[in-house]
């Protein structure tokens, strides 16, 4: 039986490894965090996605996934550690560099490695292929394959999306591509496409670096709308219109591990060549800043006003908060609006959650006598809470939507967004 060996039991590795477990395959996922691992092998699973918690229940009694804190003998190994950022905006291949080092002693002729963490370009031939060389093999002769295979699924989304999107397989000589596609082609229903390494690592940064730009566009639109007191909804209504445009709704700013990160991925290696992507990663990082000064013109003359801020997460109904742009807004708060008093509440994050420092309320507790509630996440939640709940709460019941989750009209409650005219 093929064996596979997964590096990383994060939001892309687990379920990765219970994919290919359900599949058929023996596979061992390894993380360095023990309690990880302890909770897999128990068949409990330590993030929040929808559908996740069955498949690995299946994979783990099935006895087709097992966990571990060390890389074991197996035909593919599979790199899906973190690749975060530096202060300075330039990759942090330490994970992916570490997480190769580790599985360096498992390593014999004939198996395949494969990173599908997000990496700049030529990683593949620039780092990895020298520690793998470094250990007396010679991957340009195809004595071990290896190959960048990126993933693309939606965290929200990822049961359905493993199995169903696409997949590229770069391959960083054309024997390694197709050697790594069988996996793939065995266990997904998307197309498999085989390629070069490069190709593969800068698609998948182009991808998110498409929608980058194309979010800043619309927050770049909001913002001009605003100075020219034109109704930005209307704008995007009517643009929309064109067959082939399809402008996007402005938001708070841009979060989560990928999009906010990956185009750094690219500019690092073109700083010249790039001008569109670091303004495009600028216009998104300046929305907190742009909610903020909507949040101070609508509290403006009120003393010491009380806001609640609704939705934590980068993104609407998950428990992901990295990168969300209402952690800046906090901090922003904290740091430029001394006299604002504010109140969290995110029904999806939790309270033993130790990276958020704040304390988080019910939602009437965070509405209660409230000047203003600021909607910073689309949760589903927020979708079906009644007016009542803000009109009978809160001082004025007021919202500032920069999600688009109320309409203009919300029986009684006054709501601003970032594309209606809001007089402020
Ligand atoms: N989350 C997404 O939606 C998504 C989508 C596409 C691509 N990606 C990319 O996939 C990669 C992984 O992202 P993620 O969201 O799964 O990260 P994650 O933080 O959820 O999980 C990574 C896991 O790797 C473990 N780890 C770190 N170093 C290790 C090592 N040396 N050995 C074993 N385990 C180690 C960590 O303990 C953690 O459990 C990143 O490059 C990311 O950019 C993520």
């Amino acid at each position: 039986m093929t064996r596979i060996c997964v590096i990383g039991l994060g939001y892309i590795g687990l379920p990765t490894s219970a994919l290919f477990a359900n599949e058929g395959y023996e596979v061992v996922g390894v993380d360095v965090n023990e309690k990880v691992v302890q909770r897999i092998n128990e068949g409990v699973i330590h993030i929040e996605e929808p559908g996740l918690d069955e498949m690995v229940e299946k994979a783990v009694a099935s006895g087709r996934l097992t966990a571990s804190t060390e890389p074991t003998e197996a035909d593919y190994f599979i790199i899906a550690v973190p690749t975060p950022i530096y202060e300075d905006k330039t990759a942090n291949l330490d994970y992916v560099v570490q997480a190769t080092k580790n599985l360096l002693p498992k390593l014999q002729k004939g198996n395949t490695v494969i990173v599908e963490s997000t990496i700049p370009p030529r990683t593949i031939s620039d780092v990895v292929a020298p520690i793998v060389r470094e250990h007396g093999f010679n991957p340009d002769e195809n004595d071990v394959y290896l190959a960048h295979c990126p993933e693309r699924v939606i965290p929200g989304n990822i049961v359905y999306e493993l199995k169903h999107n696409h997949r590229i397989v770069g391959g960083y000589t054309s024997e390694a591509a197709e050697q790594a596609a069988k996996i793939y082609e065995n266990s997904v229903d998307g197309d498999v496409r085989k390629t070069d390494a490069v190709v593969a690592e800068m698609s998948k940064l182009m991808e998110n670096t498409f929608r980058d730009v194309n979010i800043a566009l619309a927050n770049e639109l909001s913002k001009i709308a605003d100075d020219l007191t034109i109704d930005a909804s209307k704008v995007i209504e009517m643009a929309n219109m064109h067959p082939r445009v399809n402008i996007l709704q402005p938001g708070p700013g841009v979060g989560g591990h990928c999009i906010p990160v990956d185009p750094y991925f690219i500019i690092e290696k073109a700083q010249e060549s790039s001008p569109l992507m670091q303004t495009a990663r600028r216009i998104n990082d300046s929305m907190p800043q742009f909610v903020l000064d909507k949040i101070n013109k609508l509290t403006e003359g009120i003393d010491s006003p009380k806001i609640a801020l609704l939705g934590l997460t980068y993104k609407g109904n998950t428990s992901d908060m990295r990168e969300s742009p209402a952690l800046d807004i906090i901090k922003l708060l904290e740091e430029k609006a001394p006299g604002v008093e504010f109140k969290c509440h995110d029904p999806y994050v939790e309270l033993e959650d130790h990276s958020f420092e704040h304390q988080l309320y019910t939602l009437e507790d965070a509405l209660a006598d409230a000047d203003l509630a600021v909607v910073l996440a689309d949760h589903q939640e927020f979708k079906e809470v009644m007016a009542s709940t803000f009109t009978d709460n809160m001082k004025t019941p007021t919202i500032l939507d920069t999600r688009n989750v109320y309409g203009e009209s919300f029986f009684g409650v006054t709501v601003h967004s970032l594309t209606n005219l809001v007089n402020v």
